[in-house]
């Protein structure tokens, strides 16, 4: 018996290798380093979805406009009916209304989906209308112009796009495993995408970046790190934003997303004072951490920067998490397509530990 199956390899893929030793994430044989800040998040699909898809165009990125226009005629007429769920909740609800099917026409809906939702239902929580999609912009350029009812500047799109990219696919994560076991009853693409929102959705999985913000809130003043963070140690709760089953050394994908704020800090997006504040809590957290678990090194992971770069682009902490589902939707899908292609249903066993049956019985 594995505990988290931890020791267990559930499936073979193309799509992405996650070196833990070495911090290195290659996603259809490039290094991270090749696509974040470099390609959009319609290229990395598109790289993903190679031979899963038949009829898959070479760019994305008219196709998955035009699915945000269908996906926008289709949901918001339902946009009230979920005015007070929360946003994820909402989200999640809305994208399982669209049509169930297993084609290419139904991936692009499903990363057209987040991406029309997640400002549209922002816009809605502020009393706000909402702003219809544009079949002419890029994904990252439209969610930001349906945010804020403009266009966006390059650097803040620049800034999203190296976001959705470098999140888009990371291995046998647990919301891309969600997705691969209902993939493999047959189940289809939505069951799959519905499936692995849920396991995103978790504290201990995508849903950490908020409370990384909170960490911050709660900690106030660069000089208040070490006494907070002692304090959440040794109560026996866990810093946000650090530790990983798979990486041993830092996250590769903390220092994408550094690098994508370092660079949207050019444009003076970035407020000096919080980001000095983060760096002096991530170098006091992995001292701590390193003293706490001494034979279990915890590293900075994705959330932690995530956590910084969205808030600078201007996303509330809420819509953290719905922004990483509309840029690992690409990454479910090929993983969904990759399981459903092999035929094999997954079915692991489980240690029986209740009481046995008496005798008699
Ligand atoms: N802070 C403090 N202690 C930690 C942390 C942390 N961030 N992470 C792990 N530990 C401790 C655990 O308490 C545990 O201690 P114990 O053995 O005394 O019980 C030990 O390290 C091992 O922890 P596990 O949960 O068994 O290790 P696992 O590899 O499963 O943990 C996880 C990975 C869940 C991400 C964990 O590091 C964590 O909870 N981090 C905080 C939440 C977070 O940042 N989540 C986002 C992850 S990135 C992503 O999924 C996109």
């Amino acid at each position: 018996m594995s505990n988290g199956l931890e020791t267990v390899v559930a499936a073979e893929t193309v799509l992405s290798d996650v070196d833990g030793a070495a911090g290195r994430l290659v996603i259809r044989g490039l290094p991270l380093g090749a696509l974040a800040g470099r390609v959009t998040a319609e290229q990395v699909a598109s790289l993903l979805w190679q031979d899963f898809f038949a009829g898959l165009p070479r760019d994305l990125e008219r196709p998955i406009a035009a699915a945000r226009v269908f996906a926008w005629c289709e949901l918001e007429p339902h946009l009230a009916s979920v005015s007070r769920l929360p946003l994820f909740d909402a989200m999640r609800a809305l994208i399982a209304r669209l049509p169930d099917g297993d084609g290419l026409a139904d991936a692009l809906n499903l990363v057209a989906a987040p991406a029309v939702l997640v400002p549209a239902l922002l816009r809605q929580q502020r009393g706000m209308s909402p702003v219809a999609p544009d079949a002419a912009s890029s994904q990252a350029a439209d969610m930001l112009r349906m945010l804020d009812g403009r266009d966006a500047d390059p650097g803040r799109t620049a800034a999203l796009d190296a976001y959705l990219v470098t999140v888009s696919d990371h291995g046998l994560n647990a919301s891309t495993f969600a997705a691969r076991v209902v993939a493999s009853t047959g189940a289809g693409l939505m069951s799959s995408a519905i499936a692995a929102l849920g396991a995103l959705k978790g504290p201990l999985h995508g849903g950490a970046p908020g409370p990384v913000l909170d960490m911050l809130d709660a900690i106030g003043s660069a000089d208040e790190a070490e006494k907070w963070i002692a304090a959440e140690l040794s109560a026996g709760h866990r810093l946000m934003g650090f530790g990983h089953r798979i990486y041993r050394v830092r996250d590769p994908r903390a220092d994408a997303l550094s690098a994508a704020l370092v660079r949207l800090g050019k444009s003076g997006a970035v407020e000096g004072k919080r980001l000095a504040l983060a760096r002096a809590v991530e170098d006091a957290a992995l001292d701590a951490l390193r003293r706490h678990k001494p034979d279990r090194p915890q590293a900075t992971n994705v959330e932690f920067y995530t956590a910084l770069l969205l808030e600078a682009i201007g996303f509330p902490r809420d819509a953290f998490t719905p922004v990483f589902a509309a840029g690992r939707m690409a990454g479910w899908l090929a993983h969904a397509r990759e399981q459903a292609m092999t035929g094999k249903l997954i079915r692991p066993r489980s240690l029986y530990v209740g009481p046995t049956p008496l005798a008699a019985a």
